[in-house]
């Protein structure tokens, strides 16, 4: 590019794909996007966020407490709610992890990463990620000029005996001092689907810690639990933070934009010190607080009980989404192979080998003269050195699009998948 005095991370940041898909789809309604990361449109909570803006507007004191600026840290009573949900989500008893003062609300989970992973890494480091992983967050990686290497996935999560060799691996070619976390998208993985189970966690934060020691400082798990709340079949599972023993080298990131509000982007970290310290003086001059008003709509939402009835309604609906997909699916993809999400908004597919899916693939530009959108499976995986990135997979979204319009697109996709001979 021609200099126009940018700085290294200037030059580095590519624009994220994610917004050229988002942006085709809203530009074009003929389109059906399985492919943006939007929730279900129908069912976001107008009603309750009216209730719950007249609760707060309609007295003085909360309402002016709700348009003036606020601490960094956020809404004292988020705070309090946010880590006594994700501590009865664990079922846990004790204490220090869960504790509100641990807990930095931000302007969705996304700016929690890209803060974090600003306050732990330098360029050169090494993140280790799944493969495959939620591609905004690699574009945080890339944009920094952060190394990455991949983790494949099982279908209860992290292939554990993966990530010691790729551990072994950096500690015997000298780079395991770069190694600074492990990045998981732990319930519903945007893109796979897939949950990571308890012990998984257990036995990654096993590894790190026993090569934390030869690398000379904390590795930590960062436990991106974004769709946790959109689960659908089976029970939930503990998160990293009920590790006996490791709660310093874990960092937890949720968020409300998946099931509440999704505009309003609250989302928040639960965090060890010393790294909360440093993360809130990051946010300190990125916006010194993210708006006040936004976290008063979720205390109050979350009080009153709206959210918890929301939730439920939410939950059915994406669990009948996703049976509407499966089953449009099973007969317009007979050769693929998916695994059933029992949760979060996405499908991952598996095309035969042979067939491309990437951005420039015969595939992609055939199904967009179909009219359907698709997150191509390479833009997934990590530039990682190691290994070529598997180019025949696709994630499809149930999020946003309505029933109707999830049966057509699987059908327009087959009718592309079928056009490839
Ligand atoms: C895995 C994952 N993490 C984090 C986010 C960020 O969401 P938000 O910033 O709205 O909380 C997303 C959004 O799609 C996501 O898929």
């Amino acid at each position: 590019m021609k200099s126009v005095g940018l700085s290294a991370l200037g030059r580095r940041t590519m624009a994220p794909p994610i917004s050229w898909l988002m942006e085709t789809a809203l530009a074009q309604p003929d389109v059906i996007s399985l492919a943006a990361g939007f929730t279900d449109h129908e069912s976001l909570p107008v009603a309750e966020a009216l209730e719950a803006f007249s609760r707060i507007l309609g007295a003085k004191k909360s309402g002016r407490a709700a348009l003036q600026y606020g601490t960094t840290a956020g809404n004292v009573k988020l705070r309090q709610l946010s880590a006594a949900r994700v501590r009865s989500l664990d079922r846990a008893t004790r204490e220090e992890a869960y504790s509100a003062a641990n807990l930095i609300l931000t302007s969705g989970s996304q700016q929690m990463l890209y803060m974090l992973t600003e306050a732990l890494c330098d360029p050169g480091d090494i993140v280790l990620v799944e493969d495959p992983s939620y591609f905004v967050y690699l574009g945080i990686l890339q944009s920094h000029g952060i190394g990455a290497r991949g983790i494949p996935m099982q279908p209860d999560g992290l292939d554990l005996v993966h990530l010691e060799a790729v551990l072994e691996r950096v500690r015997k070619d000298g780079s395991l001092p770069r190694v600074k976390l492990l990045y998981s998208v732990s319930y519903y993985q945007n893109p796979s689907g897939i949950t990571t189970g308890f012990e998984k966690k257990q036995g990654a934060l096993d590894l790190l810690r026993y090569y934390e020691r030869k690398a000379g400082h904390p590795i930590y798990l960062v436990e991106d639990a974004a769709y946790r709340e959109l689960r659908f079949e089976g029970a939930d599972v503990k998160s990293a933070l009920a590790v006996p023993g490791r709660t310093s080298r874990v960092i937890y990131a949720g968020t409300y934009s998946k099931p509440f509000a999704t505009g309003a982007r609250v989302g928040f970290g639960l965090l060890p010190q010393p790294v909360r310290d440093v993360v809130l003086r990051i946010k300190g001059n990125h916006d010194f607080g993210s708006p006040s008003l936004l976290q008063h709509l979720l205390a109050t939402a979350i009080e009153s009980g709206a959210y918890t009835r929301h939730l439920a309604q939410l939950r059915e609906c994406y669990r009948r989404k996703a049976k509407v997909m499966l089953a449009s699916m099973r007969e317009a993809f007979p050769s693929s192979e998916w695994l059933l999400p029992r949760g979060g908004l996405y499908f991952w597919a598996r095309l035969p080998q042979k067939l491309a899916s990437g951005m420039k693939s015969k595939l992609f530009q055939a199904a967009l003269a179909n009219r359907v959108l698709y997150v191509p499976g390479e833009l997934c995986y990590a530039n990682d050195p190691i290994r070529p990135k598997p180019n025949h997979e696709m994630r499809l979204s149930f999020g946003g699009e309505t029933e109707k319009n999830i049966r057509h697109g699987i059908e327009r996709l087959g009718e592309a998948l079928g056009s490839m001979g």
